[in-house]
């Protein structure tokens, strides 16, 4: 089962996803979307990404949805503040300053949920690493929880293409028809960059993997008519 594959992932301290540093996707993109500042950025499947301490850096505020205690308790720690924390329909929420982590399964999550704490309006969805570590059989009910939880905000996606033939997922690769199918009635999808960054995935080049490129896209919301 899904849960159990990444709640074993965090006890066992197998985290190949999580980058010692800032994404620079995030950093070199960010800025293009013209935020305000306190604007507010959900991350879906957040982990205990750096990017949130980055955010939070920038003068944003973040939402983030995680599965695993582990991964928002190193969270928490390796920001070194002292999280408030509460109960939700679907686990604990952990609060301190402009941070809300809930944690829990996302599928659970509802956009009422975001609202007593003054977190919804969401701005901004930033997807690192969530499409992507979904199995073909969630992503749809996925895009349609996060068109939900955000109405629709403006997303900075980023996937990954290779051939499936060559190792299995996660991270799954998610080509452009597939984000097309998910989001297009309610986005306009433009490719912000494509880059194959085989060179510097270990795990792909040990499998044997010959091409692994990580797209950057940015879907803007459709007028609605
Ligand atoms: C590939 S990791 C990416 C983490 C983070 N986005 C990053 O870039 O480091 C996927 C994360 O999603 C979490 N996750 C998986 N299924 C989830 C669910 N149904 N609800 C909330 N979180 C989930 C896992 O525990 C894991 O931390």
């Amino acid at each position: 089962m899904q849960h159990d594959f990444w709640q074993a992932r965090w006890e066992s301290d197998q985290l190949g996803f999580h980058l010692a540093f800032v994404h620079p996707i995030l950093k070199r993109n960010l800025a293009s979307f013209g935020l305000q500042a306190g604007a507010r950025i959900f991350l879906p499947l957040c982990g205990k990404t750096l990017d949130i301490g980055w955010l939070l850096d920038q003068g944003y505020r973040v939402v983030g949805a995680e599965l695993s205690e582990i991964a928002v308790a190193q969270l928490f720690e390796e920001l070194k503040v002292e999280p408030v924390i509460d109960e939700w329909a679907g686990g604990r929420r952990w609060q301190h300053a402009g941070l809300t982590v809930y944690q829990g399964d996302i599928f659970q999550l509802t956009a009422q949920d975001l609202r007593p704490v003054e977190i919804g309006p969401i701005d901004l969805v930033y997807d690192r690493a969530a499409l992507v570590a979904l199995p073909p059989a969630m992503r749809p009910a996925y895009a349609e929880q996060i068109l939900a939880l955000s109405d629709a905000a403006p997303q900075l996606l980023i996937t990954f293409e290779y051939d499936p033939a060559e190792k299995d997922g996660p991270p799954f690769p998610v080509l452009p028809a597939e984000i097309a199918r998910h989001y297009a009635s309610r986005y306009t999808l433009e490719e912000l960059s494509r880059k194959d960054v085989l060179q510097s995935s270990l795990n792909f080049r040990e499998a044997g993997v010959t091409r692994f490129v990580e797209v950057a896209w940015r879907l803007s919301p459709k007028q609605s008519a």
